[in-house]
């Protein structure tokens, strides 16, 4: 199958995640075309098997060019089977008040753009404080002492699950043999 995967990102994790899925669904006989949605060439969501949208959460919201993507694309991407996959940092948090926070981005695109994705997966990101400037980096700090994260701040800390995420890419994979089957 032909699997377009299309990624946004500031800090360069959610570029690892969709790199990541990419590696999977090839591991699965896939033919993956990776790109950002910020510059995506000239490729038709509504061409390929499938495609998967990735993006960050930032300041509650999803970054500009992937929203934008979305509303110039959202009618060729229904025509396809579809995957949104968030990373935020709230999907990590032990208060059950902020995870629910954090599950309402996808719902609250969908209102924003009228995309309703065929399926969506959110996945936690990274504390990444060397990409920091300053003043992200206090901020960021901070947060991280409200939650209980590391402070830590001359190195990335992962809270990103590899191993659920390439159970999810072989789900999505199983799930698509099935819709052809
Ligand atoms: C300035 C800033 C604001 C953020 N705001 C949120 C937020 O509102 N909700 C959330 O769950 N995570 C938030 N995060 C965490 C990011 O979603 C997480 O670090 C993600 O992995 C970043 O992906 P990227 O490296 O692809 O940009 C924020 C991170 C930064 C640096």
């Amino acid at each position: 199958m032909q699997i377009l995967i299309l990624y946004s990102t500031i800090e360069g994790h959610t570029a690892k995640i969709a790199k990541k899925l990419a590696d999977a669904f090839e591991d699965l006989d896939n033919e993956v075309f990776l790109s950002v949605t910020s510059d995506p060439g000239y490729c038709d969501p509504g061409t390929f098997d499938a495609t998967i949208l990735c993006a960050p959460i930032h300041m509650g919201s999803y970054p500009g060019d992937f929203i934008d993507y979305i509303e110039n694309w959202k009618s060729a991407l229904s025509q396809v089977p579809n995957a949104l996959v968030t990373s935020s940092l709230m999907i990590a948090c032990a208060d059950e008040d902020e995870q629910t926070e954090a599950k309402s981005y996808p719902t609250k695109l969908t209102k924003q753009t009228g995309w309703q994705p065929s399926q969506v997966y959110n996945v936690a990101g990274s504390l990444n404080y060397p990409e920091y400037g300053f003043f992200k980096r206090w901020l960021m700090k901070r947060a991280a002492q409200t939650e209980n994260w590391p402070d830590q701040t001359d190195k990335e800390h992962d809270f990103t699950d590899w191993k659920a995420l390439k159970t999810f890419a072989k789900q999505f994979a199983d799930s698509l043999k099935k819709e052809v089957a």
